[in-house]
């Protein structure tokens, strides 16, 4: 199984040491609200108010105590932020559990959980895929799946083992998570490339999401602490 694409072209992330992410390049930024059901099941994305970048590179809050957001202020100084990352480079595809349904493969990675859960309408991803020669549990699949911001879930074609990614345009999300009352973590969009503050690239992948609150154990990456600890932006 293989996992990769290009890297967007013009548009990179930097993590600084124990500081905001750097963006360069030109790329909207915009919030993306989780839609519900009305019984609070994850349903659609909901893109939102746009926060136009007045310079070049700009700053994105890492540490979750800005005055500023979406944008950094500095205050990670102030409150002595540990940004260390502990997120390594193993690729996707060698971290990842499979799990093989008739026609469909999952693949997860759970330590990416970003806390969206779209993967739990319907009986839930990791049952659905045993049922996905089903073209209505396939097709719904494919969705549910794909809806998983930080790509921790991948559908695959069992017969060509080729991965079936949405189609998504190099952007920044800010999620917001109105049905638990949080704010979640930026999601990059499109095969943004990422570099450490070691100047070591990470893997590039279609959907990720990376930590704005400052509280994820799996850092640059999400690892779903900004519902635990609240977080929110105030937005
Ligand atoms: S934003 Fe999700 S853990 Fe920080």
């Amino acid at each position: 199984m293989k996992k990769t694409m290009q890297p967007a072209a013009g548009i990179k992330v930097k993590v600084i040491l124990n500081g905001p992410y750097k963006v360069t390049g030109d790329v909207p930024l915009r919030l993306e609200t989780i839609g519900t059901t009305v019984h609070k099941e994850s349903e659609k994305w909901i893109p939102g108010k746009s926060f136009p970048a007045t310079e070049q590179p700009f700053y994105l809050c890492r540490c979750g105590h800005s005055k500023n957001k979406p944008f950094c202020d500095s205050t990670h100084k102030t409150i002595h932020f540990d940004g260390t990352e502990t997120a390594g480079h193993i690729p996707y595809v060698e971290a990842a559990d499979i799990m093989e349904g008739p026609d469909m493969l999952l693949t997860d990675v759970q330590g990416l959980c970003a806390f969206a859960r779209f993967c739990d309408p319907n009986g839930q991803v990791w049952n659905m895929v045993n049922d996905t020669d089903d073209p209505a549990v396939h097709a719904q699949f494919i969705k549910q799946v794909g809806a998983c911001p930080s790509g921790r879930l991948v559908a695959w074609d069992k017969a060509t083992k080729t991965p079936i990614e949405p189609e998504l345009k190099p952007a920044i999300g800010i999620i917001e998570d109105p049905s638990k009352g949080v704010s979640g973590p930026l999601w990059l969009q499109g095969g943004i490339e990422i570099t450490g503050a070691d100047g070591v690239p990470y893997e590039v992948r279609n959907r990720v999401t990376l930590c704005r609150c400052g509280a994820s154990a799996n850092k640059p990456f999400c690892d779903g602490s900004h519902a635990s600890i609240g977080f929110k932006d105030g937005l």
